[in-house]
């Protein structure tokens, strides 16, 4: 069988890897690539959903924190920094911490998930709550990395977006072809952008017979890319994409034009609805962030732009034990009762509606 060796050995001649580079991996990318039977129902479509909570820090940042730590590390560089609104911040100092070098990470005071700010304190990473937005923790980051030696591992690297990719790569190689269309969320715009450059290099050297249109999705509250125009005090639940002024905001509308591609707006009763719905029917648990690409599906099927039969692939970003609260919600916003019974199988028989066998 073969065994996973993480992006940057799996795809070496793309990313220009040789036996003498620096690799620092955990072992990420190679995620699965899920069926939704549910999902294709009620669309019509033939819906297909890549699961990134499945890399080891439990989102997508690690496919581009690989490139970005190992470069650093060849540059000599002794210390990294990033602005985050949670994974970046995680993916960072575990990566950091394997390199055995030091990360700070800069994030919103109060707006990001317990299970992604545990993770950058088990990892050693010095973690800065900063008083502002995650605009305000990136622009403070940038500066930082111009005038002091630490290493900027922001998707702005282009490292970053490089590693990026290979998720596109994948999705050709387990479909065999890329899809007619690709959902995905969108804050800063660097996976959207790493997507489309994926796919077009798949296409490029003829893996592919298409580029997929690329539809990207913000939440309603903070949707600079559909308003076109920077939103100063952005505002979601889904605070991994809660962005004002995305980095990567004119590579995005590049991609958007070269692919057909479309950027729209979900609100965040939507994005609940539609965590609850693949959670319970593909068995795929997201958080909030990722399962914006699951209502964009449902919005765009409902708009009819989606025919019957294409072939569609949903990002979904980050796992949903990164931020779990939200699961046990009911939609009106009460806390899920919890069902507690006496210790006796006649009860719990009771509760479950069973009847005993004849
Ligand atoms: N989904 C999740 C779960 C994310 O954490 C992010 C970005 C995105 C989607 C959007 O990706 O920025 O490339 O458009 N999180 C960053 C962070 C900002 O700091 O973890 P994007």
């Amino acid at each position: 069988a073969h065994v996973w060796q993480g992006v940057l050995r799996e795809f070496a001649d793309r990313l220009d890897v040789t036996d003498a580079s620096t690799v620092v991996s955990l072992g990420e990318g190679g995620t699965p690539l899920v069926h939704a039977r549910e999902l294709s129902r009620i669309t019509g479509a033939d819906v297909w959903v890549k699961f990134e909570g499945m890399n080891p820090t439990g989102s997508f940042k690690d496919r581009g924190m690989t490139v970005a730590l190992s470069r650093a590390v060849e540059h000599g560089a002794k210390a990294v920094i990033c602005a985050s609104t949670g994974n970046t911040s995680a993916s960072a100092a575990a990566y950091a911490a394997h390199a055995g070098i030091t990360a700070a990470v800069l994030v919103p005071e109060g707006k990001i998930a317990m299970g992604k700010l545990s993770q950058a304190v088990a990892h050693g990473g010095t973690l800065i709550q900063i008083r502002g937005n995650f605009d305000d923790c990136l622009e403070i980051a940038r500066e930082l990395a111009d005038n002091y030696p630490v290493h900027l591992v922001n998707s702005v690297n282009p490292d970053r977006i490089d590693g990026q990719k290979t998720a596109a790569y994948e999705v050709v190689s387990q479909l065999g072809d890329a899809p007619d269309f690709h959902f995905i969320p969108v804050g800063n715009a660097g996976n959207y952008t790493a997507y489309s450059r994926g796919y077009r290099e798949e296409s490029a050297r003829g893996a592919s017979t298409r580029v997929p249109r690329m539809f990207g999705f913000q939440a309603a509250g903070s949707a600079p890319l559909v308003r076109g125009e920077v939103v100063k005090n952005p505002d979601t639940i889904a605070t991994a994409i809660r962005i004002g002024n995305p980095a990567s905001w004119d590579l995005a509308l590049e991609a958007r034009d070269a692919t057909d591609g479309w950027f729209g707006a979900i609100d965040d009763d939507r994005i609940l609805a539609a965590q609850k719905l693949l959670a319970s029917t593909a068995g795929v648990f997201v958080e909030p962030a990722s399962a914006i690409s699951v209502a964009g599906l449902l919005d765009r099927a409902e708009a009819g732009v989606v025919p019957a039969g294409a072939k569609v692939v949903l990002t979904v970003t980050g796992h949903g034990l990164k931020d779990p609260q939200w699961a046990l919600r009911n939609p009106d916003g009460t806390d899920a009762e919890p069902i507690v019974v006496d210790a006796t199988t006649s009860e719990v028989a009771s509760v479950l509606e069973l009847a005993p066998q004849a």
